[in-house]
């Protein structure tokens, strides 16, 4: 069977990139050259010249690139600076409750090896939390490769195709694999709470070398580990229901993300159901959530 790619829509803009070697020029550019000014960075990352680098700033926190800990170890340091337009206690509550929620959650995921970052420091008062760089040789600036990014530049690279089945082949394994990780986690008994693949990254199984050619925007590849990234809305429990609402956020998100892909979204529910005793029951309630999802969007 052949399956037609429709050419691409555009890519989302790579978020504010610009490398910055110190914390005194770590103001960040987007590609539209408008320049973003960060808030001051906690100590103690704002009392050293080691090298840092914005590399991506959601709607809560500003994630950096450093080697502040160990110069052999890239970290990742996730900074939820304050909210001005949040009551201050309410704020320091809120913040300090997401690092960690996030953190608690890394470590039982590590202790249960579900693949996600190791948790190396963090400061909850602060609003910070470091944790370990998934590093892949096809991400681009010095960026590790989330899912999305990785999907989205394979369509891009084989726009013009009419593909196979061989050549959907890392595609479709990539989603088994999502799904099996998902279920792992949910072996667990941790439920993410923003399951999208912008929250999915790909861990190279060769640890890119410094002096190695800086991989390209458009050469990707779609094999490696999944790893779980973004833990701030996750908690714990072992509910059909809330593992099902999981799995239905995960699939809408793709269906939204990457529509492209919708034919093939069965596929992670494939990798999903044979990974842990009770899976069925969770897909079970899952046609039960999807169902509810329908009826609330008809009625509006
Ligand atoms: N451990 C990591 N290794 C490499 N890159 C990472 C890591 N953690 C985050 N990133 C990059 O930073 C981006 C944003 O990270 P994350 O999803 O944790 O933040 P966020 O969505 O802004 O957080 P939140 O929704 O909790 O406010 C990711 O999509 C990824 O590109
Ligand atoms: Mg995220």
């Amino acid at each position: 069977m052949a399956t037609t790619i429709a050419a691409p829509v555009q890519e989302p803009p790579l978020t504010n990139i610009k490398h910055t070697t110190t914390q005194e020029s770590s103001t960040a550019e987007t590609s539209t050259s408008t320049t973003f000014i960060p808030p001051p960075l906690p100590a103690p990352f704002s009392h050293t010249t080691a090298p840092i680098q914005l590399i991506a700033h959601g709607a809560e926190a500003l994630l950096y690139k450093t080697i502040f800990l160990t110069p052999d170890q890239p970290c990742i340091l996730k900074h939820r600076p304050a909210k001005s337009w949040r009551h201050p206690k309410l704020d320091v509550r809120l913040t300090r409750h997401r690092i960690l929620t996030e953190a608690r959650i890394l470590v039982r995921c590590r202790r249960e090896c579900v693949p996600v970052p190791a948790v190396l420091a963090l400061d909850a008062d602060a609003g910070w939390l470091c944790s370990e760089f998934i590093e892949s040789s096809h991400g681009v600036q010095g960026r590790g490769l989330t899912v999305r990014e990785g999907l989205e530049r394979w369509r891009k690279n084989n726009s013009s195709l009419t593909t196979s089945d061989d050549l959907l082949g890392s595609v479709r394994d990539l989603l088994r694999r999502i799904g099996e990780v998902v279920a792992r986690l949910h072996a667990s008994g941790v439920i993410h709470g923003d399951l999208t693949s912008s929250n999915l990254m790909l861990r190279s199984m060769v640890r890119p070398n410094a002096s190695a050619e800086v991989s390209s925007s458009e050469d990707v590849s779609l094999s490696g580990e999944v790893v779980l990234i973004d833990f701030g809305l996750a908690s714990m429990s072992i509910q059909d229901e809330d593992r099902a609402v999981d799995l239905y956020v995960l699939e809408r998100a793709m269906g939204s993300t990457h529509p492209w892909l919708e034919e093939e979204f069965g596929l992670m529910l494939d990798g999903y159901k044979g990974s842990y005793k009770g899976a069925n029951v969770t897909l079970k309630r899952l046609e039960e959530v999807r169902m509810r999802g329908r009826k609330k969007s008809m009625i509006g």
